[in-house]
């Protein structure tokens, strides 16, 4: 048995991040496909971590390319090519010019990797995997959408700071759309297995989410150009280890829902088993009133979105 494939489509901010993350980690060779404008920069950026790689002691092949033919048979497909949000746009604006970069890659992918697992990141999120799923006609075990595991992060980041501990002992978890209708639920949060309802007050768990609805947008304006890219690259990586390595890993992910949560045909943000099967089940939480209506008002915001699509 080889080393595994990882076909990044998009060598941009998330992309150089997702390069260093599959080499670091061994997870296999890469593979960075970028327009040919930016070839260039696609094999700059993986030859800059291959000289890397000795210092690392790690053993991973990268290059650069774009050449859909170079990604033939890859496992695992993770997908950042389109634009970021700039300060003052809301990542529906991205949706026109995202959409045809996506349905042009899907195209690719379906030609030349049939069986990879594959992990969508470019933004609207729900759109977009809706989207990349429509074109391939994949079965959407396969296809899956990163945004609750870095909404989650995001989450437990923000748990973690507020109590001054390890944010691995944060277990919070995050539904719904990728955008500022999204729904954290702390009533299930635990941190070193306390429910965090006993840690902090109702104002401060409040804060906690406005704040973590709104991370993406307050990330957009400090950088003054561009979007989040650690950690969504982190975020994905844990994606395409879970399948990988056959993890089982329960990770909030947006999957195509068919009947859960009383959703059906539609991808948004819900915990999601992910082992060699790929999706293999999404987990249901009975959900109180109140989280259950924020969940509807999310999806609204994802159909709106879908209907933007025309697919
Ligand atoms: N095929 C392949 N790559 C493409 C294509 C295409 N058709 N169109 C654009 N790209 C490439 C760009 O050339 C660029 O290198 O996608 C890359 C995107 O990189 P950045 O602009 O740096 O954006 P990044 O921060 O990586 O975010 C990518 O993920 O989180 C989302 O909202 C974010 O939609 C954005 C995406």
């Amino acid at each position: 048995m080889g080393r595994k494939k990882i076909a990044l489509i998009g060598g941009g901010q998330i992309g150089g991040i997702l390069a260093l993350l599959v080499a670091q980690k061994e997870l296999g060779d890469a593979v960075m496909l970028d327009i040919p404008d930016k070839e260039g920069v696609a094999k700059g950026k993986t030859l800059d971590i291959m000289e890397a790689a000795p210092l690392m002691g790690v053993d991973s092949n990268l290059r650069g390319t774009s050449n859909y033919d170079d990604i033939a048979g890859a496992d695992v497909v993770i997908i950042t090519a389109g634009l970021p949000r700039k300060p003052g746009m809301s990542r529906e604006d991205l949706l026109d010019t995202n959409l045809k970069i996506m349905s042009d890659v899907a195209k690719n992918v379906k030609k030349q990797c049939p069986k990879a697992f594959c992990i969508i990141v470019t933004n609207p999120l729900d759109a977009m995997v809706y989207a990349f799923k429509k074109v391939t006609g994949f079965p959407k075990q396969q296809v899956a959408g990163m945004a609750g595991v870095l909404d989650t992060g995001r989450f437990n980041a923000f748990v973690a700071m507020e109590l001054g501990v390890s944010a691995s002992d944060v277990a919070g978890t995050v539904l719904g759309g990728h955008g500022p209708t999204m729904v954290p639920l702390p009533r299930t949060c635990t941190v070193g297995g306390v429910p965090l309802t006993e840690l902090l007050s109702q104002e401060q768990i409040d804060g906690i989410v406005k704040r973590t609805r709104e991370a993406g947008t307050e990330i957009v304006k400090l950088l003054g150009n561009g979007s989040a890219f650690f950690s969504p690259a982190v975020s994905a990586i844990e994606m395409a280890e879970a399948y990988l390595k056959d993890k089982k890993r329960i990770l909030p992910c947006a999957a195509m829902l068919e009947g859960e949560y009383g959703i059906n045909g539609y991808y948004i943000g819900v915990p999601a088993l992910i082992g060699a099967g790929g999706v293999e089940k999404v987990i249901e939480i009975a959900l109180k009133d109140d989280e259950s209506a924020a969940l509807m008002a999310s999806l609204e915001a994802v159909k709106k979105a879908v209907a933007e699509t025309k697919l």
